[in-house]
């Protein structure tokens, strides 16, 4: 399928953006806290040694801020997973985008940057960048299409892994879309029904099953007997929502007229959801580890580090696309890409030809869903409901009819 890749920069759902000094800061025990440092900082591994007239570079051995490999930095990494590792709406690559949307400053980049800035002239660390947006548990396990596990190099180097997964089984684009946007109008289903989706698969051991073959298949693929050092670093999620303010009650993140409101109640409901996911992860994790002699897997629980960046912050009348310290990314919002020279625009700039397959409302759902990909989705669905009621007002108040659809969707915001 063609791909267009403006609307890759603005049609894509709350993916994260990670950046911009997040740390993503391991405290269990016996692990070395790791920090992504600005850009002129030298990667301190260890706290150099006191006496000024030694090297300013931290001499090994290492104290590595991963479990790795005794005396040795890690020489490669490979990153796996869903949007919140692909980083989408973290900057474009080249001014475009893949398939999978992988973003320029997607943490498992700034990782890699940090490892080469810091790697004491030796080679580069190799980087398999594997992690693709809208990928679900079943995506990535062996055998299937387009299989992560199986796609990995193993003859290249790998000390460790960066993995994010999860989300996508629990059918977090169900909950986006009908508790909150609304893509589809009336047709979206009710937010009740998707967020009991969500608990019923949290509630069957399935989810948990799955998500530990996953990790199980990595280890195994990477022959984890030969390489005792290799890890794999499991990073949870964040909780959509500033659930304390009042203002945001009245807000609305709808897409047609009318939209639900952002009310406490539901925006407790959503964050209670990821706290939830997270949990079941870190008891994945520490199932796994109680196998093993030494611990082999991580889990990075960042969600405090959201603090002051989710939606609904004091002060901010949502949606609100230009806020760039809300740490995720909004439908017709900027990508947040603190190198970039000035803010990549959305919606206003992004025309599709009305010959789009994306936007063919007789035949776009199939394509969208195959591809997994939130953003594909969510326009499709406003195509569907656009055809469906010609009479359908956007979220501020004008009607549908009056615009080709590609108008409207042209001038989102
Ligand atoms: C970006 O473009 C340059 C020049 O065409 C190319 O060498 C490089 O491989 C591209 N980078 C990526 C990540 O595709
Ligand atoms: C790391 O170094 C390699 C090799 O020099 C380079 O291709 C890559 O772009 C660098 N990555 C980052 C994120 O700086
Ligand atoms: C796998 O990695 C090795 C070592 O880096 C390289 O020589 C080989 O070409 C890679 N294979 C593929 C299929 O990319
Ligand atoms: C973030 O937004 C503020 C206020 O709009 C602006 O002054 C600042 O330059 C922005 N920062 C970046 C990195 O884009």
């Amino acid at each position: 399928m063609t791909r267009y890749p403006d609307i890759a920069t603005w049609l894509l759902l709350l993916a994260l953006a990670p950046i911009r000094g997040l740390c993503l800061v391991a405290l269990s025990h016996g692990w070395q806290p790791y920090e992504h440092l600005p850009e002129d900082e030298q990667l301190v591994l260890q706290r150099p040694p006191s006496d000024s007239s030694a090297a300013t570079r931290p001499s090994a051995p290492y104290a590595l801020p991963f479990p790795s490999r005794p005396g040795s930095r890690p020489s490669g990494f490979i990153a796996l997973g869903d949007s919140y590792s692909a980083g989408i709406g973290t900057g474009l690559v080249n001014g475009t985008e893949d398939d999978c949307r992988r973003g320029a400053n997607a943490y498992p980049v700034l990782v890699q940057r940090d490892l080469n800035r810091s790697r004491d002239g030796g080679d580069d660390p190799t980087f398999q960048f594997l992690s693709c947006t809208g990928s679900t548990v079943g995506d990535m396990l062996a055998g299937a299409e387009h299989s992560q596990i199986d796609g990995f190099n193993t003859t290249s180097t790998a000390d460790f892994a960066l993995l994010s997964i999860g989300g996508n089984d629990l059918g977090f684009f169900d909950i986006m879309n009908s508790c909150i946007f609304r893509f589809y109008s009336f047709y979206s289903g009710t937010c009740e029904t998707a967020l009991c989706h969500a608990d019923e698969q949290m509630a069957s051991s399935d989810f948990e099953n799955r998500l530990r073959l996953a990790i199980m298949e990595i280890l195994d693929r990477v022959r984890w007997e030969k390489r005792p050092w290799f890890t794999i670093t499991v990073t949870g999620y964040a909780r959509f929502f500033n659930a304390d303010t009042d203002e945001c009650d009245d807000y609305s993140f709808g897409m047609w007229w009318r939209g639900p409101k952002l009310e406490r109640k539901l925006r407790q409901r959503m964050n209670d959801m990821v706290v939830d996911v997270n949990n079941k992860i870190r008891h994945s994790v520490d199932v796994i580890n109680a196998a093993f002699a030494e611990p082999r897997v991580l889990f990075v629980d960042y969600d405090d580090a959201f603090e002051g960046h989710r939606f609904c912050e004091p002060g901010v009348v949502e949606p609100d696309y230009a806020r760039n310290e809300t740490w995720f990314f909004l439908v017709g919002g900027l990508d947040n890409n603190p190198s970039a020279e000035k803010p990549v625009l959305g919606a206003q700039y992004a025309l599709l030809p009305p010959e789009s397959p994306l936007i063919d409302p007789e035949n776009c759902l199939e394509p969208a869903q195959t591809s997994g990909d939130w953003g594909e989705l969510a326009l499709c669905m406003m195509a569907m409901a656009a055809e469906r009621d010609p009479m359908l007002r956007k979220a501020d108040g004008r009607v549908v009819a009056e615009n080709s659809m590609c108008g409207v969707l042209a001038t989102w915001q």
